[in-house]
């Protein structure tokens, strides 16, 4: 049985399109989830939502247990995760507005928890998990988003490499412009270890992806928060209306 959960991101910290039946406060190994877990009503079908900068908005990227939260989907039973990232746009694949369903991430993070591998007392390092992460994201379910984006008429970019940050600041136009050598199209601070964790508990994983401004360099003018929420608030009908759809696919 397919079990869907929804992490929003920056932007999409509640879900409009549904009503929450249940409100779920886990802990884990790991410590404490994002925040509490919404059972949400869909139509004729139901997920679970979660908010990975908290209820309100309040973690940084680098302050989020993504262990925890990832963890927490598993107890609940998740089978698939559609995550929501919003993003910088590096290459003319991504244009400011831009949904984007990426095939490939670059992870240039450092000092986050990003495995549930851990040395037990059995000191047996054949326990430790080496995932297959060859192709980061689930190509099922990038697939149903295309397809129903497509069905929508979703302006859409098929594939790209996402470049997963440190943050919290931005870039400079240097990083970028390696970034961009490196074959990165898009970048952001939270897929990572966010779709490694999910492979590792077997969980399928995909990301939506909202370029809500040029990359460091790529345009004359300073990149400003309000310039970034303005485009949030435009762009994010265009993720509900996909989720709404692939929800019910
Ligand atoms: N860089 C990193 N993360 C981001 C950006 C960016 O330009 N825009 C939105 N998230």
């Amino acid at each position: 049985m397919r079990v869907v959960a929804v992490i929003g991101g920056t932007g999409l910290n509640q879900f409009p399109n549904a009503n929450a039946v249940e409100t779920i406060e886990l802990s884990t190994p790991y410590g404490t989830p994002s925040g509490q877990i919404q059972k949400m009503a869909h139509k004729d079908t139901t997920f679970y939502f979660l908010a990975r900068h908290g209820q309100p908005h309040s973690l940084p990227p680098h302050q989020i247990n993504y262990r925890a939260n990832i963890h927490a989907l598993h107890q609940l039973g998740v089978t698939d995760i559609f995550a929501v990232n919003a993003v910088g746009g590096i290459t003319e694949n991504a244009p400011t507005g831009q949904l984007c369903i990426p095939d490939q991430l670059i992870d240039y993070t450092w000092g986050r928890e990003h495995t549930f591998s851990q040395q037990d007392n059995s000191n047996d390092l054949l326990s430790i998990q080496h995932i297959d992460f060859s192709q980061p994201f689930t190509e099922s379910l990038r697939e149903l988003l295309l397809d129903q984006g497509h069905h929508l008429n979703l302006p859409m970019t098929d594939g790209g490499t996402y470049a997963v940050t440190q943050g919290p600041r931005l870039e400079t136009a240097a990083e970028i412009t390696k970034y961009e050598r490196d074959g990165c199209d898009i970048v952001g601070m939270t897929a990572m270890p966010e779709a490694a964790l999910a492979r590792e508990l077997d969980i399928r994983y995909a990301s939506i992806c909202l370029s809500v401004n040029p990359a460091a360099g790529k345009s004359e003018v300073e990149i400003t928060m309000d310039d970034i929420r303005a485009v949030i608030n435009k762009g994010i009908n265009q993720v509900t209306e996909l989720l709404d759809a692939t929800l019910e696919a």
